[in-house]
């Protein structure tokens, strides 16, 4: 398997400048705001938003370097998702991401919601600052649409009939929005056509849906060493995800251990064996697969280059983690 780090190469001294100015951009003037972001900056993700939004920025400035703005609008990028999983980690009740204790079991939820406010709030201000509304438009969108995917997913929770299409536009709004939208804004920027921003967030688009159906199949599959956080925890929590949804089409068993909530010694167990014994988590693979491919066939307008290669080249990346 490719490591997503040598992927990044062309953008590797980027992604070196944006580490560290994201502990400045922080500067909270609260010393336990910025501690608690200052955690999780520190202890790094994957970066993989910003990683596109430097991509799709050098892809679209082939003769000239990225401005400042371009950079700041990785960085921004970076802010609201890890905003988001601040959050996240208080509405799921996890303890332990990026392999270290969350925000809220360090400082409790009180901080970790205000931390988390901090950060959107912050991130709202170097993006008012880009000085560029059709850019501020497309990310003011990104924080809405998180905050409603995030209550689509607690109103559906523990539902067996809960459909494939709203459990896919619950993860757009959840984790696609910012993808699409920050590789349109990367766009915006550079001043291209309407025509390729619009490829540009159907890239992003896509990219995101495989990246959380991907995400969702190795909360079965993976082991929380690998993952750096809880496994094993959605369908606990009655978060239905691709491979349940697939295997409750299959298993009609599983329909009321879900209904009662797993309430009974052992309903949980077996409900995982159905799933695991269903057709389930392959499906979801071949649903991620489909979504990857659509993404990686937005990029014809874009020029060749190495970082246009690398765009889709990430699309096979993510589904590698899932075989
Ligand atoms: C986690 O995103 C949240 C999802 C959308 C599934 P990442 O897996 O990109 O998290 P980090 O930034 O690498 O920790
Ligand atoms: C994605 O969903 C989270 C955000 C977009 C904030 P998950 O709930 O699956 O994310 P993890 O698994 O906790 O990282
Ligand atoms: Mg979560
Ligand atoms: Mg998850």
């Amino acid at each position: 398997m490719t490591s997503v780090t040598s992927l990044f190469a062309p953008i590797d001294a980027d992604l070196d400048l944006l580490a560290s100015n994201l502990r400045q951009l922080i500067g909270a003037r609260h010393p336990i705001l910025s501690a608690a972001a200052e955690h999780l900056f520190g202890a790094g993700g994957k970066r993989l938003r910003p990683a596109i939004v430097l991509l799709v920025s050098r892809g679209t400035m082939l003769d000239q370097d990225i401005t400042p703005r371009h950079r700041r609008l990785a960085e921004i990028a970076e802010m609201i998702h890890t905003a988001s999983l601040v959050h996240d980690d208080v509405v799921d009740e996890s303890e332990v991401r990026r392999s270290v204790a969350t925000v809220n079991s360090l400082f409790g939820n009180r901080i970790a919601v205000l931390a988390g406010d901090f950060l959107f709030a912050q991130s709202s201000w170097y993006l008012a600052n880009l000085d560029n509304l059709t850019v501020v438009k497309l990310l003011s969108e990104v924080i809405r649409d998180f905050a409603e995917g995030e209550i689509r997913q607690g109103l559906n929770a523990f539902d067996p009939s809960l459909s494939m299409a709203a459990y896919l536009e619950k993860s757009y709004y959840k984790t696609a929005s910012l993808i699409a939208n920050s590789a349109k804004a990367a766009g915006v920027l550079s001043g291209v056509s309407p025509e390729l921003a619009e490829d540009l967030y159907n890239y992003g688009r896509h990219f995101g849906l495989a990246f959380q159906i991907v995400d969702d199949i190795l909360d079965f599959t993976a082991s929380s060493e690998v993952l750096g956080k809880p496994a094993g925890s959605d369908l606990a929590s009655g978060n239905l995800t691709a491979p349940a949804l697939y295997a409750l089409e299959e298993q009609p068993a599983l329909r009321p251990l879900i209904e009662r909530e797993f309430s009974q010694t052992d309903d949980l167990e077996k409900a995982l064996a159905l799933i695991k014994a269903s057709n389930g988590i392959q499906r979801a693979r071949d649903l991620a697969a489909t979504h990857a491919k659509l993404a990686r066939s937005q990029l014809t307008r874009l020029k060749p280059s190495h970082c246009r290669q690398v765009l889709a080249d990430l699309t096979d990346y993510q589904l590698s983690r899932v075989y």
